[in-house]
């Protein structure tokens, strides 16, 4: 037999066999959908979908069932059947490995702007499901199968140490304080510098009487007077485990603004203040000049778009300006944000628009527009570790996981961990550098 009946037999075995969904349980103990896509020489591929609590008004529609007798109505029964009955009736016999035609086929079948028909969680778990397919088919690893021979770049890792707003109510107004280990030499050396400054903020909290129980994404979450006291208590834990904030770790904000939006005003209820957009924009200019802050993800809310394009104008070469609800993962969003100069950097979550090569196209994008790409979590996560692999497969440069706490959290760092290892002396960890475009940073070398 010549070599390309052979190649062309090995292939067809990667023909999907079967589809199925299952309802998991997430990290705060709401259903999410699991699907295992299996292929005829009976390789499997498995993914399971995160969800958020502030959820941006443009993300694409999570399909739950309303029927308030089962999970307080966060039941995902129809999303199941969806993936068991019209996916399943519709991909299997295609090829494991041609995940561009299934996500295109998928956005066809659902025929909506918004994938509320089959919903985004149904899709997703499909898409990525099918990605881990074609890897294990392959036996590549994942950000291999998806990033080719450059996918070397370990991102940095932003953790989200403090917890406030939707994912800790009683704590801050702002929703995440982040410590960004920049000056560390790669991952695991970012990780354990990381954990440490962790334990210290126990030690700090603890100290001053403030309680150590942790929110939604595994950061402390003390009841504090003001957003700047969590600054200071973090400040107080990098010092206290014997590092230099501004230099080897910085700080970042998600404030999550949309969530504090009410009536055109920011409403920081802790602080007992209503800051129009000028006046919040002022209010982060100043947090910027006193602290060692390299990065505002949702500084304001996500229709407010004039906002957005006058903090740009103030802080866009100082520090990186993030629009995780402002564009939703959403190619067309992203393309009016880069045309009006809206910001200089995007977060990027599958299940905010639902198929793997619509992520994939966003990251592209924003990269060739010279912003910079954060890969995250949702709040409500579980055990599936693909957003690992999909920061070094498109080289992101930047992930978004949370805390050093509570092992949904660790699940997609530790997967870092062994990549860092298994890339060897080809692993690129980007330090400083993953900022690139901000002028700040060049003082700080
Ligand atoms: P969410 O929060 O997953 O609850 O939406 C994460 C974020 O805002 O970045
Ligand atoms: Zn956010």
């Amino acid at each position: 037999m010549v070599t390309s009946q052979i190649l062309k037999m090995r292939l067809e075995m990667a023909t999907i066999e079967d589809i199925k969904a299952r309802q998991i349980l997430d990290s705060r103990g709401n259903p999410t959908i699991e699907v295992e896509v299996v292929l005829v020489d009976g390789t499997i591929g498995v993914a399971s979908v995160p969800s958020g609590a502030s959820t941006g008004k443009y993300e694409a529609v999570e399909l739950r069932d309303n029927d308030k007798s089962r999970y307080n109505g966060l039941g995902i029964l129809k999303a199941i059947s969806n993936v068991n009955n019209d996916i399943a009736s519709t991909i299997v016999g295609m090829s494991a490995l041609e995940q561009a035609v299934i996500d295109h086929k998928l956005v066809e079948l659902d025929g909506t702007a918004n994938k509320a028909r089959l919903g985004a969680n149904a899709i997703l778990g499909v898409s990525l499901a099918l990605a881990q397919a074609g890897s294990n088919f392959l036996g590549i690893p994942l950000y291999r199968y998806l990033g080719g021979a450059e996918a070397n770049l370990l991102p940095i890792p932003m953790l989200n140490i403090l917890n406030g707003g939707k994912h800790a109510l009683g704590s801050t107004d702002f929703q995440e304080f982040m410590i960004v280990p920049l000056g560390a030499a790669n991952f695991a050396q970012a990780m354990q510098m990381s954990s440490e400054v962790y334990h210290c903020l126990y030690k700090v909290l603890r100290d001053k009487g403030l309680n150590t129980n942790v929110g939604d994404e595994g950061g402390f979450a003390p009841r504090l007077s003001c957003n700047k006291e969590a600054v200071e208590l973090i400040l107080a834990a990098i010092d206290l485990a014997g590092y230099k904030a501004g230099e080897d770790l910085f700080l970042a904000l998600d404030p999550a603004a949309s969530s504090f939006y009410q009536d055109g005003k920011y409403v920081l209820s802790r602080e007992g203040v209503a800051l129009s957009s000028v006046e919040m924009i002022d209010y982060y200019v100043k947090l910027v000049s006193d602290y060692p802050i390299i990065s505002i993800e949702d500084g304001l809310a996500e229709d407010d778009w004039a906002g957005w394009l006058l903090l740009t104008a103030r802080l866009g070469r100082e520090i990186q300006l993030v629009g995780d609800d402002l564009y939703a993962t959403n190619i067309e969003r992203l393309e009016k944000g880069i045309a009006q100069k809206a910001s200089n950097s995007i977060l990027v979550k599958p299940n905010q628009i639902g198929t793997l090569s619509e992520t994939l196209a966003v990251v592209k994008r924003a990269q060739t527009a010279g912003w910079t790409t954060i890969i995250s979590h949702r709040s409500g996560e579980t055990e599936d570790t693909t957003i690992a692999d999909l920061a070094v497969a498109t080289n992101a440069g930047l992930i978004k996981s949370g805390a050093p706490c509570r092992s949904e959290r660790l699940a997609k760092y530790n997967r870092l961990l062994k990549i860092e290892e298994e890339l060897g002396t080809a692993v690129r960890y980007p330090g400083k550098a993953a900022l690139y475009n901000l002028e700040r940073l060049k003082s700080w070398k």
